[in-house]
């Protein structure tokens, strides 16, 4: 008989001892395919609230719903066990207060058996950071650029251009480290403030449209894929083009069955030979 060991998932704290040390991979993934190809390669796959853009096709990431989060992020944890598995919590969720929050990241944590939840907001979330913290919830913050504030902020530009801006943006970072957030995504702001703030907070920083500095870098799946090709940020480095090549896929799958040509004696199945 012989026993398979698993190589256990990196846990929070290991990945928040990397600070300054050896670049953070991370991810977005949605799906149980898709969660297992990228394991291997990731330090932390982030199930994203972007999935509302990337999965279903809305046009910003608050018609999320927390039973929505929760099937993707069982789902992702299902298929992965390298990766350390993050879970948005998503708009409306955990905003009213630390016990909604609670409430929850207790079910997210319960019903997906993920290790981590993600929130977004700075120094007014840092009360709520406190929270679920001091009850056993390991909590990635998100300052910078936060999509579920899109109406707020009057758009997705990139922020901490002007001085007063800037200023806000880094007591966010710091009040949420300060919470005792063990890492922190720093999205869509000027690359010196990323830097300054990753200089400043003692957790990692994981930068999408922040800078080289910080102690690790995420991408939305989709984007990086070509799978999303809606809208194409600055930040987005697109490593293949597989949008393309699925609809080449289906054109050639359409073209074989409109030519009698798919499917062809090997896709069917033999009946018993006639005498
Ligand atoms: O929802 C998401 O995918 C995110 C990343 C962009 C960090 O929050």
């Amino acid at each position: 008989m012989s026993v398979q060991i698993r190589p256990r998932r990196l846990s929070a704290t290991q990945l928040q001892g990397r600070k300054g040390g050896d670049k953070i991979v991370c991810l977005t993934a949605y799906t149980a395919p898709v969660a297992r190809l990228v394991d291997e390669a990731c330090d932390l796959i982030l199930v994203g609230d972007s999935l509302a853009m990337t999965i279903y096709g809305f046009d910003s990431t608050l018609p999320v719903t927390l039973d929505m989060m929760i099937a993707h992020g069982a789902a992702v944890v299902r298929a992965t066990g390298h990766a350390l598995v993050t879970v948005d919590l998503p708009f409306g969720s955990y905003q009213e207060s630390p016990v909604q929050a609670f409430r929850a990241a207790a079910r997210v944590l319960a019903e997906t058996g993920c290790t981590a939840v993600k929130l977004e907001g700075g120094e007014e979330m840092a009360e709520t950071v406190a929270f679920l913290v001091r009850r056993g919830i390991p909590v990635m913050g998100h300052v910078g650029l936060t999509p579920q504030a899109v109406n707020a902020l009057g758009g997705y530009r990139s922020r901490g251009h002007a001085a007063a801006e800037r200023d806000k943006i880094l007591r966010d970072g710091t009040a949420i480290a300060e919470a005792g957030a063990f890492s922190l995504v720093i999205e869509g702001v000027v690359e010196s403030l990323a830097r300054e703030l990753t200089e400043t907070v003692p957790i990692p920083t994981i930068g999408i449209g922040g800078s080289p500095s910080c102690d690790g870098q995420i991408l939305v799946i989709d984007d990086m894929l070509g799978l999303f090709a809606e809208f194409t940020p600055r930040f987005v480095k697109r490593y293949r083009e597989l949008g393309a090549e699925i609809a080449a896929a289906a054109r050639d799958y359409a073209d074989d069955v409109r030519a009698g040509r798919f499917p062809a004696a090997e896709h069917t199945y033999p009946g018993p030979r006639r005498a």
